[in-house]
């Protein structure tokens, strides 16, 4: 599936759960039903139960704030003040802040592919591992769970990103993981055993060309989606997931 038609199947996902839950409001309404709220709980209310949907359709648990507080905000959106909005912008650059000088925008790896790293990462005895672009560290945080012995390693300029993943590894108590505020064109791959990004098309040649110059030979650069143009992969694994996941496996 592409990458538009995932952001188009999301925001479906969002209004298809407001929709069930205002359709089930008209019929209990309908059918001589009452609650014993005013609109704003009732509107409160309509936002948690499609919160709830939305996590059921599979959406993401950073928008059930959101489905929260969206038909509160759309009902009375003259009330909303302006700052609100202004903060929503700040966050979002906070957070998407590669979306457009590094043509890298933010979206994350899911847990079967978590899996096939962890695989990977056994299967090859990697003993020091990074995700260059680590987004909220869900990669680093499974890795280092599941194996205390190795390093794992995440990159990540985003600040808002790289103070949830810092959080993420504090809360978790994970000795062997570690969030590093710094560009990936700036990291030494020198010393992994297993590089894995997750980026765009964009950086892929220029990226390669990095690992290929850093990396010792019999290391592996893993790349989620995006093969490098004009090389062929050492081995491509399908994840079995919804989006087909392709890792792209490239031997140094
Ligand atoms: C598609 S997300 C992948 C997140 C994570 N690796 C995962 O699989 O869940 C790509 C991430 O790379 C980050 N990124 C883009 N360019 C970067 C750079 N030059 N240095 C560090 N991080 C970068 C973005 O901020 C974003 O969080």
């Amino acid at each position: 599936m592409s990458r538009l038609n995932q952001h188009l199947l999301t925001f479906a996902k969002v209004l298809a759960s407001q929709a069930i839950v205002f359709a089930g409001f008209l019929l209990f309404y309908k059918l001589g039903g009452r609650l014993p709220l005013g609109v704003p709980m009732l509107l409160l209310l309509q936002g948690a139960l499609a919160a709830i949907i939305g996590r059921l359709f599979g959406l993401w648990s950073f928008w059930m704030p959101i489905q929260l507080i969206l038909p509160l905000a759309t009902v009375y959106n003259e009330v909303v003040p302006g700052w609100a909005y202004a903060a929503a912008f700040v966050a979002s650059a906070l957070v998407f802040w590669n979306g457009t000088a590094e043509q890298v925008p933010f979206y994350m790896s899911n847990r079967r592919t978590f899996a096939a790293l962890s695989g990977l990462l056994a299967e090859t005895k990697a003993t020091r591992a990074v995700d260059l672009g680590s987004g909220v560290s869900g990669v680093v945080t499974f890795l280092a769970r599941k194996h205390p012995l190795s390093l794992i390693d995440g990159v990540e300029t985003a600040p808002l990103l790289v103070a949830i993943s810092k959080a993420r590894v504090f809360i978790g108590r994970l000795a062997n993981a570690r969030i590093l505020y710094r560009s990936l064109w700036d990291v030494d791959l020198g010393g992994y055993d297993l590089v894995y990004c997750f980026l765009s098309p964009v950086p892929m040649p220029r990226l390669y060309e990095k690992a290929k110059a850093e990396m010792r030979p019999g290391t592996l650069l893993v790349s989620n989606s995006f093969a490098v143009p004009g090389v062929a992969p050492e081995r491509v694994i399908s994840v079995d997931d919804a989006r087909q996941t392709r890792l792209y496996l490239y031997r140094m």
